[in-house]
């Protein structure tokens, strides 16, 4: 019953995504950027859920969670083509206003439906709220996980490959192309921390700000599909050697040898 409930999903997610009218081509190429991350995130979740032994029930929330997590992606790019929520609008929560909206979870129960909109709500929140109840925190975690693993590959392909031929400035943020790195971002890296967003300033930081999520991965096997996808490879080889790039190379070699122990 689930797998058909989850499919109706999938129909509705798909109808949204085609609902907006006359998209110009800035447009169109981020909304396939969009449902192609939400396709590929959903996979990942499946494989965590998978790592985590969860039961068919378990799977079918992890997989509509990571369904709708960037659902208000479509809404924020259409209104105000951009990715960057601090100008325009807070995406989690579009996507949960959008659900409540058109009552989409109402063939779930209260419990379901609450951890689903939370998971979603807390997704792109630097931290899990500390309060938020395990449960919602488990599949938070899931999803965030999920997430990281598919940004990662968007960032491989997008710098390793696309960049040269065809440049896409809603994943550079109108910050500076200037080859350089900000010595704080470099600095917070090689202390293992999560670089904040708006520390971010040049295109370079924008890499380096996306590495540094492994010290905020929940789940080993996060860090082991990604070593096996080759993103870290990948993302590496687009950086422009520098000191600055040894630098962050050398605590990311040292971080994982630390993690590949746990995987
Ligand atoms: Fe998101």
């Amino acid at each position: 019953m689930k797998n058909a409930l989850f499919e109706n999903y999938l129909k509705w997610f798909q109808n949204h995504r085609n609902s907006y009218p006359n998209t110009p081509p800035l447009v169109e190429e981020n909304f396939t950027l969009k449902e192609l991350h939400t396709y590929e995130v959903i996979k990942n979740a499946e494989q965590i859920a998978d790592f985590l032994s969860f039961s068919h029930e378990e799977l079918f929330l992890a997989k509509t969670t990571a369904l709708f997590h960037d659902l208000g992606r479509f809404q924020q790019f259409y209104q105000y083509q951009t990715f960057l929520d601090r100008i325009s609008a807070n995406h989690a929560e579009l996507s949960v206003t959008i659900l409540r909206k058109d009552s989409v979870l109402s063939h779930l129960s209260e419990k379901e439906s609450s951890l689903i909109l939370d998971a979603i709500l807390y997704h792109n929140r630097y931290e899990i709220p500390l309060d938020a109840p395990k449960k919602t925190t488990l599949f938070s975690k899931i999803l965030r996980d999920s997430d990281k693993l598919d940004i990662w590959r968007v960032l491989a392909d997008y710098y390793y490959e696309q960049r040269r031929n065809n440049k896409n400035p809603a994943l550079e943020y109108g910050l500076l192309d200037n080859g350089k790195y900000s010595p704080f971002v470099v600095e917070s890296f090689k202390k293992n921390e999560c670089i904040k967003i708006e520390d971010r300033k040049t295109v370079n930081d924008i890499i380096v700000y996306h590495l540094s999520w492994i010290f905020n991965v929940y789940f080993p096997i996060t860090l082991k599909l990604a070593d096996e996808r080759k993103l870290f490879d990948k993302i590496f080889s687009a950086l422009p050697d520098s000191p600055e790039k040894k630098e962050v190379f050398a605590s990311f070699q040292e971080f994982m040898n630390k993690a590949a122990k746990c995987f």
